[in-house]
Order: structure tokens, then C-alpha cells, then sequence
């Protein structure tokens, strides 16, 4: 049985426009394709542009590593959808994606009872929404990012004191408070399967930044949390207003009280760090094949 794995030319095995961290999209493959071949699923990588006719021998479709679908939102979430009106099951399905696609999620989850981080959200903004922002959080510096975005895209950091007065930002977007826990700890992640806790790490950037991802030089390492942690990440998992997902991530980072809030729940194409968990690939085939009935 073929399960398929959406990718893009930044991913695609062979593509002559891969990133610079595709690495992760072989060893994100590299877990999973032995586990699900002891299993009888062959896991087949597929560009998510192909034509809707190239997924009939998939039954399930993996979302995988389409890592450009955040520019072009509304055609990868029409492909989603026209993948499960032509009946193969997505994972994660196209409405959880649709919903976890654009930030505003973590007001849902909010209102759920997740911890999450003081956020203001504006159409556009300037120097001035970034002045006001500074006053109403108490903040030495403040966080601007997209509310579609991955990958901190568009991001930037603005501190008190060293403002630009022409910055502004033409799009959804939202401002945060910057947590200093980022470099002084870091972003923890917690990564579940079929809603069962897999394996968790700690993100940590490189000096002089404050973005975790390994493309800015961001490195991580396997961790065993602590209770109060992963309880704290099982709260926001059950939050989430929809069926179980096949993986989720959650990454987390340290509030001045001492305890977690959340940074973002990832349930599209997030990074499941295999090499910290090496039961991963098994936890994902054996949840595909329950899946499949
Ligand atoms: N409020 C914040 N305080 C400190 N660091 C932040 C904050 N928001 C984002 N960051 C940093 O920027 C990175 C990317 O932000 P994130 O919200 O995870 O968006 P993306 O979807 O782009 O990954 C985080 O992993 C973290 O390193
Ligand atoms: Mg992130």
C-alpha cells in the first residue's frame, strides 16, 4: 500500500531548489519509511502541486514537508481539500490544517484554557503599534510576526530605545512581548502521536539570536521533562478543538512565573525530530495502519 508524503522543490528529494535544511526532510523520511515498510506501506514523496490525478494509489496522504505553503495559503489549502473530496484521508485533515494554518489559533486555544503569550493582533502596523505595544506588555523588546508564517519569515524583534521609526508591516500580524527565556533556556517542544506523548527537546539559538530554528543556527537536544512540563504541554494538546491528530508539536517557553506557555502548536508540517526520538517512526506507522482500519 503506497502512503503519499506531500513535499516542495525545497524539500523534494532530487529537486535542484532545495533549502538548506532539506536534511531534516530526509531524516523526517529516514524514520518513517522503514517503520511503515515492515508495516507494508510504501511511503512515495509527492510535490503537493502535483496534479490531483497523481495521489489515486494514495489512500492516505501525509502532509509532510510542504515548507512553502504559507505563500501560497489558499491553493495548498484547496489541494487539501480536493485530496479528501477525491477520498484519500489527509493528515492532519484539511479543516485542522485550515485552523492551525493562521495564528489567530492560539486565541481558540486561549479561550480553552491554554497558557498562552500576551499577544496583540493588527491588520498592518508601524514604529507607533510597536511604541504601544512596548507600554501596554512592560517589555524591554517586542516580538513581530505574520499571522500566517513558519519558520520565523517576516519575523522581527524591536527593542525599547532603538526603535526605527519607518518599520511597518502590511499584512495580519501580531505582537508579542519578547521572553528573554528564549536564549536564557530556550523553546522546548513536545511531540505527540495519535494523542499519545512521544519525545520531547530543547530548541536552544545560536549566540547572538533568538530564533531556535536550525536554519538561523538554532541546535537542540532530547530531553526528559518534568512533570509539571509535560502536564502543562498535555493542556494545550487537549485544547485543541478537533479529533486527535495523527502528530503535533508543541513548542513552549518558559514565562516569568516559572511555568510554560505556548509558543505555537504546530499541527501542519512540523519537524517531528526523529533523532530525539527514536520510537518515532514506529508510532507513526502503527498509528497510519489504525488509521487505514
Ligand atoms: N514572544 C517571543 N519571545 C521570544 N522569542 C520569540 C517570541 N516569538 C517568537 N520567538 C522566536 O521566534 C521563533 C519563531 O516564532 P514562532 O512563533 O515559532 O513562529 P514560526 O511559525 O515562524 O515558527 C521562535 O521559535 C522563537 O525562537
Ligand atoms: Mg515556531
Amino acid at each position: 500500500m503506497q502512503i503519499g508524503f506531500l513535499t516542495c522543490p525545497g524539500t523534494h528529494p532530487g529537486s535542484d531548489r532545495r533549502r538548506e535544511d532539506a536534511y531534516e526532510h530526509d531524516m523526517q523520511v529516514a524514520a518513517l519509511r522503514p517503520a511503515m515498510e515492515e508495516r507494508g506501506m510504501a511511503l512515495t514523496e509527492i510535490d503537493w502541486r502535483a496534479p490531483i490525478e497523481a495521489f489515486v494509489d494514495f489512500p492516505l496522504v501525509l502532509v509532510g514537508t510542504p515548507w512553502d505553503y504559507q505563500d501560497a495559503e489558499a491553493e495548498f489549502l484547496g489541494k487539501l481539500d480536493a485530496l479528501e473530496g477525491s477520498g484519500r484521508q489527509v493528515c492532519n485533515p484539511a479543516a485542522l490544517v485550515r485552523w492551525n494554518a493562521r495564528k489567530t489559533y492560539l486565541k481558540d486555544l486561549a479561550t480553552r484554557g491554554a497558557a498562552t503569550i500576551p499577544t496583540i493582533w493588527l491588520e498592518r502596523a508601524t514604529a507607533e503599534d510597536i511604541v504601544r505595544a512596548l507600554d501596554a506588555f512592560g517589555s524591554e523588546a517586542v516580538v513581530a510576526k505574520r499571522q500566517v508564517g513558519a519558520g520565523a519569515e517576516g519575523q522581527s524583534i524591536h527593542h525599547a530605545g532603538a526603535l526605527d521609526p519607518a518599520w511597518k508591516m502590511e499584512q495580519p500580524m501580531m505582537l508579542q512581548p519578547y521572553l528573554d527565556q528564549i536564549t536564557r533556556e530556550g523553546e522546548y517542544s513536545f511531540l505527540f502521536v495519535d494523542g499519545a506523548f512521544s519525545h520531547a527537546l530543547l530548541k536552544r539559538a545560536a549566540d547572538g539570536d533568538y530564533r531556535v530554528q536550525s536554519i538561523y543556527g538554532g541546535t537542540e537536544e532530547a530531553l526528559t521533562p518534568s512533570t509539571a512540563d509535560l502536564a502543562a504541554a498535555q493542556r494545550i494538546f487537549a485544547a485543541v478543538p478537533f479529533d486527535t491528530p495523527l502528530y503535533a508539536r508543541i513548542d513552549m517557553v518558559r514565562g516569568d512565573d516559572g511555568a510554560l506557555m505556548l509558543m505555537e502548536a504546530e499541527m501542519i508540517e512540523p519537524y517531528l525530530y526523529p533523532e530525539q526520538g527514536p520510537q518515532l517512526g514506529v508510532m507513526m506507522a502503527e498509528a497510519i495502519e489504525r488509521r487505514l482500519g
